[in-house]
């Protein structure tokens, strides 16, 4: 079966989150509305003058703070042009000679779509009726041929969290050298103290674990790619029979996550006014009668009385960009959080839409 078949609203959704200039509010993408930083535009304008020379320097510069940074060594780090490509390539190199992929519904579908077309079957697990992963059903649903468990956490589209302590519970007992548990952090930053929930700290105990960590979200670097994964050693190794380390990377986006990463100021700022925007939105859907599902993340969603994609056009006709997603047979709208006045033609639009 294909991912297709399995979610065919992924189709027509694929049209909406194309390049949108018109847009008065671009909230569809869990794009940071504040990035980049000052620092990392300055280090990037300062890289463009090396643009004729390739960049390994720059890469084993940045492999180095990243590892210091996850207090792990640097054969651990896997750079790339987003997180996206890290997802991508795990699942091509989990899912060549067949196998399953054990992951959550509602989940983000790009590692599963990539697995997908490699011909694996998704072993698709509810989340539970508070949106968290349902562990113990994940856990159940491991058998002989599953190469791979994803968790996204927090997770999207939903923007919920499960516990830590109890995925660390969960890749005690799932973990193995032939099954690989695949958590994506792309939304980590936004919880408080998120280092210690990262499971890179299951990593350093050895276990079979990949995290996906993204520039794209608090540091607001989406537009140019730069991301990395935290694997074991000899999973390094593996990814590097294959693919030629850091030949998809440029200098400008190695020297502009660089300054971000140093940039904790930009960084706080991000985290706080992503908390002040989800605050603003929450209470203005509470007042139109909406009821969203409490986020972890940069983005919100709630059902909507309306056919997904009518709803789109509606929202796309005013300006504002937003997703939809039919879960359960529900309707659903997500939002991205974007600057206090893009919330606020946002629900304005909304209002005008369906209330
Ligand atoms: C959960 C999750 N993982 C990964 C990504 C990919 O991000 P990027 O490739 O920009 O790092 C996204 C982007 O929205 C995401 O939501």
């Amino acid at each position: 079966m294909s991912v297709k078949e399995i979610r065919p609203s992924l189709e027509w959704e694929r049209g909406y989150t194309a390049a949108r200039p018109a847009l008065k509010a671009r909230l569809l993408a869990n794009e940071n509305p504040w990035g980049p930083s000052p620092d990392a535009r300055l280090a990037i304008m300062e890289a463009a003058k090396d643009g004729n020379r390739y960049q390994h320097e720059a890469a084993n510069q940045l492999k180095k703070m990243i590892a210091d940074f996850e207090g792990v060594s640097e054969d651990h780090i896997l750079l790339a042009p987003g997180s996206s490509d890290v997802l991508e390539k795990m699942a091509i190199m989990h899912f060549m000679n067949g196998g399953n992929l054990v992951a959550a519904d509602p989940a983000y579908m790009s590692l599963i779509k990539t697995a997908m077309a490699m011909k694996a079957d998704w072993k698709k697990v509810r989340l539970t009726d508070d949106w968290a992963h349902d562990l113990k059903g994940m856990a159940e649903a491991v058998d002989k041929d599953t190469k791979m468990v994803y968790i996204c956490n927090p997770n999207n589209p939903t923007g919920t969290l499960t516990k830590p302590e109890e995925i660390r519970s969960f890749i005690r007992e799932v973990a193995t050298d032939d099954c690989t548990v695949f958590v994506d952090e792309a939304y980590l930053e936004f919880l408080p103290d998120y280092q210690r929930k990262s499971m890179v700290s299951m990593i350093k105990e050895g276990k079979n674990v990949i995290v996906a960590r993204t520039f794209s979200k608090v540091h607001g670097m989406a537009g140019l790619r730069i991301g990395y994964g935290v694997m074991l050693p000899s999973m390094l190794e593996k990814v590097d029979a294959i693919w030629r380390g850091n030949m998809s990377l440029c200098k400008t986006s190695l020297m502009g996550a660089m300054a971000s990463m140093q940039d904790t100021d930009f960084q706080a700022k991000s985290v706080r006014a992503t908390a002040e925007a989800r605050q603003q939105t929450m209470a203005g859907l509470k007042k139109l009668g909406f009821n969203p599902i409490p986020s972890h993340t940069s983005f919100m969603i709630f059902p909507i009385p309306m056919a997904g994609k009518a709803f789109l056009d509606a929202m796309f006709a005013k300006g504002i960009g937003v997703r939809a997603f039919d879960i359960f047979g529900e309707d659903y709208c997500r939002v991205s959080m974007g600057k206090p006045e893009e919330m606020d033609l946002f629900l304005n639009a909304l209002e005008e839409v369906l209330v």
